[in-house]
């Protein structure tokens, strides 16, 4: 499990909390999906569990493991994370990128099981067409699945991902959403995904969290969370929320629609 407890931040010595003593405990081998608006501290929180962030107070445990006090190391192996603003500065090729996935088992010496898996996750994205591209020659949404590909490479217990689905087209998110459900249900990974999908999430999670100003607003089943009153919680909207084919569907693009006036017939 991964557990943060009373973990407060801010980035303007105290003027603003942008985690407001967040305690939250996230279960082993669930997906869990973490919504809320923009600046919520999403991205805060994940980079502190990450260990990408000393946050002012509090703690986060990957089960035992003390992650703000352990080396960088030991938090490597067992937790692999994608930034929302992922990029490298060197000038890689897509390959390459999963390779770097590997680092931590292979110390830059490749086995054959490194090679195994860096083919299996360039498969598993769609990626391998391209292997030989250097990321700049690639899509937005091409370079989006390249990064997934070389945090699933890593084999970790703990998968963090901040908006893997950006710029993904519908297939492609469908797809790696069913990628990081495989991880959870057949590997038994930990999952921890941020999303502004909501509908994505009631699909795919089996545990959303709401953020709302730097607190864990809501925190339950993604039919709880995503319900009229959950999204309310989250995001002080009113949405509707219906039911299709057995999971919660919020229309949050009829918000505050208006029907077009029926045009005068002209005689
Ligand atoms: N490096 C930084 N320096 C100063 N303020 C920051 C920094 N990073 C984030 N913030 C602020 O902290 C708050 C939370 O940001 P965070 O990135 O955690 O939000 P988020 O929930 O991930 O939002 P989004 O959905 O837009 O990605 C925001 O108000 C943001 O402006
Ligand atoms: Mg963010």
């Amino acid at each position: 499990m991964i557990r943060a407890r009373a973990l407060s931040h801010s980035y303007d010595k105290g003027a603003t909390l942008v985690l407001d003593d967040v305690s939250v405990e996230l279960t082993r081998g669930c997906v869990t999906g973490l919504i809320g608006p923009n600046g919520a501290g999403k991205s805060t929180l994940l980079s502190a569990m990450a260990r990408l962030l000393v946050p002012d107070s509090g703690q986060v445990l990957l089960d035992d493991l003390d992650v703000l006090k352990a080396p960088a190391k030991e938090v490597a192996k067992r937790l692999a994370v994608l930034r929302q603003d992922a990029r490298v500065t060197a000038r890689l090729t897509v390959v390459d990128l999963v390779r770097f996935g590997r680092f931590p088992y292979s110390k830059g010496r490749l086995t054959d099981r490194d090679h195994e898996v860096v083919q299996e996750c360039l498969d598993q994205v769609g990626m391998d067409g391209f292997r030989d591209r250097h990321l700049d020659e690639l899509s937005g949404g091409q370079r989006q699945r390249a990064f997934v590909a070389m945090v699933l490479a890593q084999e970790t217990e703990f998968v963090l991902l901040d908006e893997p689905l950006n710029n993904l087209d519908m297939e492609h998110a469908a797809a790696t959403m069913r990628l990081l459900r495989r991880a959870a249900d057949e590997l038994g990974r930990t999952v921890i995904v941020v999303l502004h999908d909501v509908n994505v999430a009631a699909a795919a999670c089996d545990v959303v969290v709401g953020m709302r100003d730097g607190r864990v607003v809501a925190h339950g089943s993604a039919r709880e969370v995503v319900s009229s009153e959950g999204l309310r919680e989250v995001y002080g909207l009113d949405i509707p929320v219906h039911e299709i084919d057995g999971s919660p569907v919020a229309l949050h693009w009829a918000m505050g629609a208006r029907r077009p006036e029926p045009a005068v017939p002209v005689n």
